[in-house]
């Protein structure tokens, strides 16, 4: 049995560090055996900060993907590179984009990437949101709705490249497989605010990319199982899109982390 503790979007830039330790504090109370964090952990200058805070304060392995805030006033080339010597000095911190499977249980292989929100679910082209991801992350800088559009679709295909490559692997070693990533891969996955994502919203919060890979790959193994664990839209919710496949949204408020749930597995 193990027990995991599952966090997401606690944006950690906007808290007190006394206020960050009593957050860690309340998570080593559950007595977790891992936690999982599944993104928008903090913004580019002050990840690796606040990840070697939380390294520091709670002694469980942490198995993380990271979040678009995370790449805010810095790029997203640079802050992956930072997060794998991070990793490398800090052994208790796992950044699941830089990995393959890892093995939790004799059962239950985790895997994991950051995703991207890639604007093809929804209508992109009327939508009237601005995500403030264009103009504080290097890579979407610099191009007009148009242009970015194909930024966003490459991001999305560079993810679900890996959950392509990473899914079958961790299907031939464990009969039950989890997830996390930090933008929901369905429509029915990204709740906000109570409800399904409405056309304006829709492509900024759903990673189409990796949806089609995850039902692709286990429309195909229907025997196993897959429980996705996402954020990004602090919105809670749940859907089952197949039989073999389950996926949790995370709520979350800024300036006050918490708890998304406490669970175990065998
Ligand atoms: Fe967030
Ligand atoms: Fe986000």
């Amino acid at each position: 049995m193990l027990r995991i503790v599952w966090l997401t979007d606690v944006h950690l830039n906007f808290v007190e560090v006394e206020d960050r330790s009593a957050f860690f504090a309340s998570v080593c109370q559950e007595s977790p055996d891992a936690v999982l964090l599944t993104g928008d952990i903090a913004e580019g200058p002050d990840i690796v900060s606040h990840l070697r805070a939380m390294a520091r304060e709670i002694s469980a392995p942490i198995y993380f993907v990271l979040g678009n805030h995370d790449f805010y006033r810095d790029s997203i080339v640079e802050v992956r590179r930072r997060m794998s010597r991070l990793c490398e000095e800090t052994p208790s911190l796992v950044y699941l984009t830089a990995e393959e499977v890892v093995p939790l249980t004799p059962s239950i292989g985790l895997i994991g990437h950051d995703g991207w929100a890639d604007a093809r679910l929804g209508d992109y082209e009327r939508s009237l949101v601005m995500m403030h991801d264009n103009h504080l992350i290097k890579e979407l800088i610099g191009y007009n709705k148009q242009q970015r559009w194909d930024v966003l679709k490459r991001l999305g295909d560079q993810a679900a490249a890996h959950i392509r490559r990473v899914l079958p692997l961790a299907l031939e070693r464990f009969p039950e497989v989890l997830l996390a990533t930090h933008v929901p891969p369905l429509r029915e996955a990204c709740w906000h605010e109570g409800r399904i994502s409405d056309n304006q919203w829709a492509p900024h919060f759903t990673c189409k990319a990796i949806g089609d890979a995850i039902l692709d790959i286990m429309q195909s193994h229907p025997d196993q199982r897959l429980t996705v664990y996402c954020g990004h839209t602090h919105g809670q919710g749940r859907c089952q899109p197949l039989e073999n496949v389950e996926i949790f949204t995370g709520g979350a408020q800024y300036g006050e982390p918490a708890i998304v749930s406490t669970f175990t597995i065998a």
